[in-house]
C-alpha cells in the first residue's frame, strides 16, 4: 500500500519544496521506493533540485500527450523516482486556457503509485489553495503544512487544518525557517495554539540551506548537518501514524 504525504504550506517561500526533497532523499536511502510529484505547474522547483533533462512532465500527462509513468525520471538515487510539472511556459498558458480534467490528477498518482510499486508518494504544491494543492490534499494519507513563526503564516495554518480535517487525512506541523535566537518554547506555544496539537517538528533557517542556491539537496550537500536529523524526526513522526497529526 503506497502512502501519500503532500506538503503544503499557506504562503509561499516557506521551504515546501526543499523539505520534500530532502524526505524524498532519505526515506529513499533507507530503501523505500518513493516517487515525487511536482503539482506546482505556477512555479516549478523540483526539476532544477533533482537536477532533470529537460523532457516529458505532469503537464504533458494533464494535456494527455504521455502516460504519467512516461514522465517520470528516475534519479541518482537508486528507487526514487521524479516527475517535474512542467518544463517552459508554453504547456502551462495551455493549461490556463483550456483547463484539464482534475480527476486526472488522482487518477495519476494511483498508476504511478502501482507502476512503480511505490511505498511512499510525495506530492509537492503550490502555495495556498488552488486545483492542484487540494485534489493533492484530497488525495493524501498525511498532510505536512509549513509555516514560518509568522502570524499570517499561522492564520493560513488554521484554513488549512480545517479543509484537512474536512479532507479526513492526518496532518502534521512543522514550523519552518525559525530564525536564530526565536524563543522556541513561546513559538511553539503560540502554534500549537492554532493547530491545537503538537508540532511534527522545528526547522531553523539554516545559512547553507539557502547558499545552496536551490541547485542542491542539502542532505546530499550536507549529510551530518544536525538540520538532516531534524529531517529525519520529521520521517518518524509522519511513520508514527499516532495522534500527532490527527487534531
Ligand atoms: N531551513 C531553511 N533555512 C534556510 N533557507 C531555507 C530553508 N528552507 C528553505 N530555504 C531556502 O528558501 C528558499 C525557498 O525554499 P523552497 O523553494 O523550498 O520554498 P517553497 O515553499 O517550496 O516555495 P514556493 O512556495 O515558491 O513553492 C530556497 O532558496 C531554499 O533554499
Ligand atoms: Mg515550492
Amino acid at each position: 500500500m503506497t502512502r501519500t504525504i503532500v506538503v503544503h504550506s499557506h504562503r509561499g517561500g516557506t521551504g515546501k519544496s526543499s523539505v520534500l526533497a530532502n524526505l524524498a532523499l532519505l526515506i529513499a536511502a533507507g530503501g523505500s521506493r518513493v516517487g515525487v510529484v511536482d503539482t506546482d505547474i505556477q512555479s516549478p522547483t523540483l526539476d532544477l533540485l533533482f537536477r532533470l533533462a529537460p523532457g516529458a512532465s505532469l503537464a504533458d500527462y494533464l494535456l494527455g500527450r504521455c502516460e504519467i509513468e512516461a514522465a517520470a525520471r528516475q534519479t541518482g538515487v537508486p528507487g526514487l523516482y521524479v516527475v517535474p510539472a512542467r518544463t517552459g511556459t508554453a504547456a502551462l498558458r495551455e493549461l490556463m486556457s483550456t483547463g484539464y480534467d482534475v480527476g486526472l490528477l488522482p487518477e495519476g498518482f494511483d498508476r504511478l503509485a502501482e507502476h512503480y510499486a511505490l511505498d511512499v508518494l510525495l506530492l509537492d504544491t503550490h502555495a495556498g489553495l488552488n486545483n492542484e494543492s487540494v485534489t493533492a490534499m484530497a488525495s493524501a494519507d498525511v498532510v505536512v503544512i509549513l509555516a514560518r513563526a509568522d502570524r499570517v503564516d499561522l492564520s493560513g495554518v488554521e484554513e488549512t487544518v480545517s479543509l484537512a480535517g474536512r479532507l479526513a487525512c492526518r496532518r502534521a506541523l512543522v514550523l519552518s525557517m525559525a530564525p536564530e535566537g526565536i524563543d522556541r518554547v513561546d513559538a511553539r506555544r503560540r502554534a500549537e495554539e492554532v493547530y491545537g496539537a503538537p508540532l511534527a517538528g522545528i526547522l531553523p533557517y539554516v545559512p547553507e540551506m539557502a547558499a545552496l542556491y536551490g541547485e542542491r539537496i542539502f542532505a546530499e550537500a550536507h549529510p551530518d548537518h544536525p538540520l538532516v536529523g531534524e529531517f529525519r524526526t520529521i520521517i518518524s513522526a509522519l511513520d508514527a501514524r499516532d495522534e500527532v497529526s490527527r487534531a
